[in-house]
């Protein structure tokens, strides 16, 4: 079949699907009323989200369509129905899911109606659905991340089997648009652009668990932001594993930035946002659009990994140290005020201190506003966990203590050159700690608490950035007048 053609059959499959899916939800309802009577109140779920944005995102759909199927949605794990959305890029995100499985399992002896279902990433890999079967009995539904859509379907066939359904595919090419979304704050909202990764970094799961990169059509994209806008959203994230490789197998191939600038005429729309940028991708045009924008906001999130050519080489990232360095040079000259986030592994097979020195020379020239740095974890499959020089524990303790001192210095220094500036910030909810403050984001990602009520939540207010704290600021809203 042409790319043409498969992608007009694709869609038409995709909205006979959304059709499908909701009367699947139609008939989830009935159960849940079923049940609703023989507990005696409205059943209740919880969602439990671990890992990324995407996993974030996926759960405000499992939430979408958990409310429409007539569950109350709460917090807590004593709930009627738990589903942990897993995470495994690295081997502590499975850990923990074990771990606290043996908790559900107990709240679970307390209510005989309690079903506990699992999905996301970790679902993608065969030995955790045997451990599972093995060792978790009491677990009622398992599905992994291509068949998410199939959720109400899925939740039918468990209100109606005796033991545990599981149902994993190993890939798909289908999109399906328009089901229920809950979202967690009615100002904001991540948005996919794209799913899966092609990248194949020798040391990354995701290419096996989210499959072949896929990009939705810009006019889904668009609809999907226009009819958030008009429910109250002022700012998105634009979410994909390699935004900057969006659109190339579109039957009418469009650009990341070619795309933003679409985006950027949606009235109404304040702030766009998008995660990740993979280095090697990352185009002049997309630093011109966002320099000459109003609306995208003036951060980027550009992973290095490691400052080590021939680390990053093993590590199949495909850019040098150098191009690295000139690339964040470049951003920086073009648009002095954004700040530059990343993503570090310290402890890749063969890394050597003098490699986690290159690194650290990476960090102090660019001054990143924030790094998160993490240990290396072997994942069972990937190229990096078949290399025979893997490094021993205590160096890579050593490496890491060292990356995230200066880390932690240069984003201090960073941070702090915004003191004494009035900036505009997002509000985002009242402050946990203190309720006669409120939490704000600024355009470049930056925190800042300050006076205010629940009245401002979801506002663009202008604050006085006064005392720098490390990573966030103390501030002043400014009134008019
Ligand atoms: N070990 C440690 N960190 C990893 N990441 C991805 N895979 C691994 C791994 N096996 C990190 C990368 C990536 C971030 C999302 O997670 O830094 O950018
Ligand atoms: Fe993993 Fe690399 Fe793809 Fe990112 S770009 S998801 S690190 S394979």
């Amino acid at each position: 079949m042409s790319k043409e053609l498969t992608q007009i059959t694709n869609k038409f499959e995709g909205e006979k699907e959304t059709q499908r899916q909701l009367l699947y939800i139609e008939k989830a309802k009935e159960y849940v009323i079923g049940l609703q009577k023989e507990l005696g109140h409205k059943p209740t779920c919880c969602v439990t989200t671990f890992g990324c944005q995407m996993n974030a995102r996926d759960s405000e759909k499992l939430a979408g369509i958990l409310e429409l199927a007539g569950y109350e949605l709460v917090e807590e794990e004593d709930a009627d129905f738990v589903i942990y959305n897993t995470c495994t890029v690295r081997d502590n995100a499975n850990q923990r899911v074990y771990g606290r499985l043996g908790h559900l399992n107990s709240l679970k002896k307390k209510n005989p109606h309690k079903k506990i279902a699992l999905c996301g990433c970790m679902m993608q890999e065969p030995s955790v659905i045997e451990k599972i079967k093995k060792s978790y009995r009491f677990v009622d539904l398992i599905f992994g991340t291509h068949n998410i859509y199939k959720f109400a379907e899925l939740l039918v066939a468990m209100f109606e089997a005796d033991g545990m359904v599981i149902d994993i595919w190993e890939g798909t090419d289908q999109i399906v648009e328009d089901l229920p979304v809950e979202r967690k704050y009615p100002f904001k909202s991540g948005i996919n652009i794209m799913f899966g990764c092609n990248n194949f970094c020798s040391y990354c799961i995701v290419p096996y668990v989210r499959g072949r990169e896929r990009s939705r059509s810009p006019k889904d994209i668009i609809r999907e932001i226009e009819a958030l806008v008009a429910d109250g959203v002022v700012e998105i994230m634009l979410l994909g594993q390699n935004v900057n490789s969006y659109g190339k197998n579109l039957e009418e191939p469009m650009t990341f930035a070619e795309l933003l600038m679409e985006i950027e005429k949606i009235e109404g729309l304040e702030r766009i946002r998008f995660m990740t940028s993979h280095p090697k991708d990352l185009s002049d045009e997309l630093i011109l659009v966002m320099k000459n924008s109003k609306k995208i906001c003036r951060h980027l999130h550009l992973p290095l990994q490691s400052g080590s050519t021939r680390i990053l080489k093993e590590m199949n990232r495909r850019y040098t140290k150098e191009q690295y360095l000139a690339l964040a040079e470049k951003i920086r000259r073009e648009i002095p005020d954004i700040a530059i986030t990343t993503d570090i592994i310290v402890g890749f097979p063969g890394e050597t201190p003098e490699d986690v020195d290159e690194t650290i020379d990476v960090i102090n020239k660019v001054k990143y506003d924030n790094a998160f740095t993490f240990i290396y974890s072997k994942r069972t499959g990937t190229p990096a966990a078949a290399m025979e020089n893997q490094v021993p524990e205590e160096v890579v303790k050593e490496g890491f203590d060292r990356v995230l001192k200066v880390v932690q210095e240069t984003a201090r220094e960073r941070v702090s050159l915004m003191e004494g500036m009035t900036l505009d910030a997002l509000v985002e909810e009242l402050n946990e700690q203190d309720p006669t403050l409120v939490t704000a984001r600024l355009s470049n990602n930056t925190i800042v608490h300050f006076k205010g009520d629940a009245s401002l939540i979801g506002k663009i207010v202008p604050v006085y950035l006064k005392e720098c704290h490390g990573f966030y600021y103390l501030g002043e809203m400014l009134t008019e007048g």
